[in-house]
């Protein structure tokens, strides 16, 4: 049968009435109405219902429709006709029409579903289990049928109409695409590589690249001077909400553009791809330095949707007599607050102290907080007493303190510490007090980055290495210098997420190399990971600067995802593990001594390998924690007491009586310090969400992963 009669179920309207149609796509949801079977049949355009009725459709089909399951694919035959008066179903595009079958042809059957696909109720209650309920392990496991879902069809659909903006403004503007490999040596970003190794060159291995920033840089070089690529990025880091170990980048560089020709480039690209979600975002985008973000909002990614800006208050308490503050400015600390105005309904004392004081700011890495009410054009707590009027009066000035306000203040000997703690703490409140609009969208471009970050050893690139810095005159020797050196490098910052981030490059030989030597790299060392490109130098490059998006972030934000996951047709799960093949998988011994890894084993380098095997070493492996040789007999003892007690815990956890081991206190993570016990287990609040409690005890699952 030729495809070109098909039609679409989702394009049907009451203009085809009395039309012969054929369709195709898969059994969405059935209701059987005994002599009268109707389902609803879906393909990628949409839902219809379809009737198998004695009274049109031939006594075979009807018998046929009968054994019809959830996700069958299925090709019918038939004619379309209105819906009887009060049978319409809003719920569906389609919803005054239905296709009265003839022809019932069963394509392929299938087994019984995991999870439903169906999105669209039958009628109008519904009544079905929503997939986004569904563990995501599971959902990810079955892609392919949590991918059927329209849900997921319109992502999908919506991302590549985001990327295809991007594509044909980039287009306009004279960009061509141009794929750079994915076999390659490694394109420094900060993260660990993905390493491949090599058949033909036993023991040596490809990297897959962070970013195709030198491949990009070689192409403006080689006379590009305009050049894009949608491409896979592969970063193999810490595991964080919205970071994928491979990802999409919409990467781009320029010849002769300056730093303000290519936000204002990029600024018109977002803007265009964010109104393909109906999305305005307000412009121009402004400018804030890196500083300025730090000292306001206590981060680079400053979320601008709402106010709460940090205050500096240190100068105000220079000579307090308050022992805590005196202290921690005695040892060159620093004091900055917030003021929460109009809030003091919302944030008792009893809040304050125990949760925000005690739980909350902790957590974020500060020690505690201080914080302050202003009633009746005073301020209340439980330590203004030892703030002098003059100190009071000061604090009502710096933070406009009015009636009803509330203050906190966080100090710390570490001013990191202070930004640090209170940006989070800042974010905290403005998601508690619902300050922030979902609706609302502010995009900043962050400027003026140090160029390195201090390290124990010395420095590292706070971008990477081939972000010109603002000035060429320094020493690559002198860090304290270093330090104070400025990048040409910006950030794009939307609702306090990094979307993308670019720089003007270095594109002079000799100011490279100083910045791989001011990075202490050695010359041998520069030669080896960064001859070929420090080469090409040589051969008249031109300036030239660019940018990338994280693509799988615009995306999510544009269509208002919960996760980039939510975007990405086959992404990793939260662990960096793939549910649905199983990767990273072991391979045979065959494939390992065809790579010549073996005798790597032989040689301890590949854990695992060996009969054996410890489980500490198993652990650091996968944990990725080298182990000095002291260090192994003190882990290896928690170890095995972990894999004792998750023994016991699971036989806790069967039939038989419940058991506990009490485990000495102690603080592994920072030895000299005492161990702390949270107030939740002191006074049981810590149960109270246990799934299920027997006595004394909470019960956990029947098997613990160890
Ligand atoms: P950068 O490292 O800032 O710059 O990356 C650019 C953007 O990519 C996104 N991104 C990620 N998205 C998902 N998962 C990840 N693991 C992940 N890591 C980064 C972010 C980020 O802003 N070569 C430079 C660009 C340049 O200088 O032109 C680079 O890669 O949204």
């Amino acid at each position: 049968m030729p495809d070109i009669n098909r039609s679409s179920c989702g394009d049907l309207r009451s203009t085809h009435v009395g039309r012969e149609v054929r369709l195709a796509g898969w059994v969405d949801a059935l209701r059987d109405h005994g002599d009268v079977q109707f389902i609803h049949l879906r393909d990628r355009s949409g839902v219809v219902q379809v009737v198998f009725s004695p009274e049109v459709s031939p006594a075979g089909a009807c018998e046929l429709s009968r054994s019809l399951k959830n996700e069958f694919c299925v090709e019918i035959r038939g004619t379309v006709a209105t819906r009887a008066q009060g049978t319409e179903n809003p719920h569906i595009e389609t919803g005054t029409i239905e296709l009265m079958a003839r022809e019932l042809t069963i394509l392929s059957r299938a087994a019984t579903l995991p999870f439903p696909v169906s999105e669209k109720a039958m009628v109008a209650d519904g009544g079905h289990k929503r997939a986004e309920t569904v563990a995501e392990d599971l959902r990810l496991q079955y892609r392919y049928l949590d991918l059927r879902r329209p849900a997921m069809q319109d992502n999908l659909g919506r991302r590549y109409r985001i990327i295809k903006t991007a594509r044909d403004y980039l287009d306009e503007q004279g960009f061509i695409e141009v794929e750079t490999p994915m076999l390659t040596k490694s394109t420094p970003e900060g993260a660990r590589d993905y390493l491949v190794p090599s058949r033909h060159f036993p023991r040596k291995f490809y990297a897959l690249p962070q970013s195709p920033q030198l491949f990009k840089q070689l192409l403006m070089v080689a006379g590009f001077e305009r050049y894009f690529q949608v491409v896979r990025c592969f970063r193999d880091e810490d595991l964080r909400p919205n970071r994928q170990p491979e990802f999409t980048q919409l990467d781009l560089e320029a010849s002769f553009l300056d730093e303000t020709s290519i936000r204002d480039l990029t600024e018109e690209m977002v803007w265009r791809m964010f109104r393909v979600g109906g999305i305005e975002l307000p412009r121009p985008f402004p400018l804030m330095t890196y500083q300025t973000a730090m000292d306001g909002y206590g981060t680079d990614r400053p979320d601008l949707r709402f106010g709460l800006q940090c205050i500096e208050a240190t100068d105000i308490f220079q000579h307090t007599g308050y022992s805590i503050f005196k202290q921690i400015l005695q040892r060159g600390g620093s004091i900055k607050g917030i003021n929460v105005r109009g809030q003091s309904e919302q944030l008792s004392k009893n809040v304050l102290q125990n949760e925000y004081a005690k739980e909350i700011v902790p957590s974020f890495g500060a020690k505690g907080m201080t914080w302050m009410r202003v009633m009746d054009g005073d301020l209340d707590s439980n330590i203004v007493q030892f703030f002098s009027d003059q100190e009071k009066q000061a604090i009502i000035e710096r933070f406009d303190a009015r009636g009803g306000d509330v203050l906190l203040l966080i100090a710390d000997p570490s001013y990191d510490t202070v930004v640090s703690a209170l940006g989070q703490l800042r974010l905290h409140l403005g998601h508690r007090l619902g300050l922030i609009s979902p609706a609302s969208f502010c995009p900043v471009w962050v400027t003026d980055f140090p160029l390195f970050t201090a390290t124990e050893e010395g420095v590292t690139s706070s971008h990477h290495p081939f972000t010109a810095p603002d000035r060429h005159d320094f020493d690559p020797t002198d860090d304290q210098g270093l330090l104070r050196l400025r990048s040409r490098a910006y950030d794009l910052v939307v609702n306090g997420e990094e979307l993308g981030g670019g720089s003007i490059r270095i594109h002079d030989k000799e100011l490279q190399l100083k910045v791989f030597r001011a990075l202490g790299l050695a010359d041998d060392d520069i030669d080896n990971k960064f001859g070929f490109f420090l080469q090409a130098l040589d051969y008249g490059a031109p300036p030239h600067g660019g940018l990338a998006l994280g693509l799988d972030r615009v995306v999510a934000m544009v269509l208002g995802t919960t996760s980039i996951r939510e975007v990405t047709a086959f992404p990793k799960n939260r662990s960096a593990f793939c549910p649905l093949t199983q990767a990273p998988a072991d391979v045979s011994q065959e494939q390992l001594r065809e790579l010549d890894l073996l005798g790597m084993a032989a040689a301890g380098t590949v854990p695992g390998m060996e009969e054996d095997q410890k489980p500490i070493d198993t652990l650091s492996w996968v944990a990725r924690i080298g182990l000095r040789d002291e260090e192994r007999p003190v882990v290896n003892e928690a170890v095995e007491e972990a894999v004792q007690l998750a023994g016991l815990m699971q036989r806790a956890a069967g039939n038989e009586e419940p058991v506990f081991t009490p485990v000495t206190l102690n603080n592994r993570m920072r030895p000299p310090e005492p161990a702390r016990i949270c107030p939740f287990a002191e006074n049981g609040e810590m149960y109270r969400n246990a799934p299920s409690v027997k006595g004394d005890f909470f019960k956990v699952a029947g098997v613990l992963d160890q």
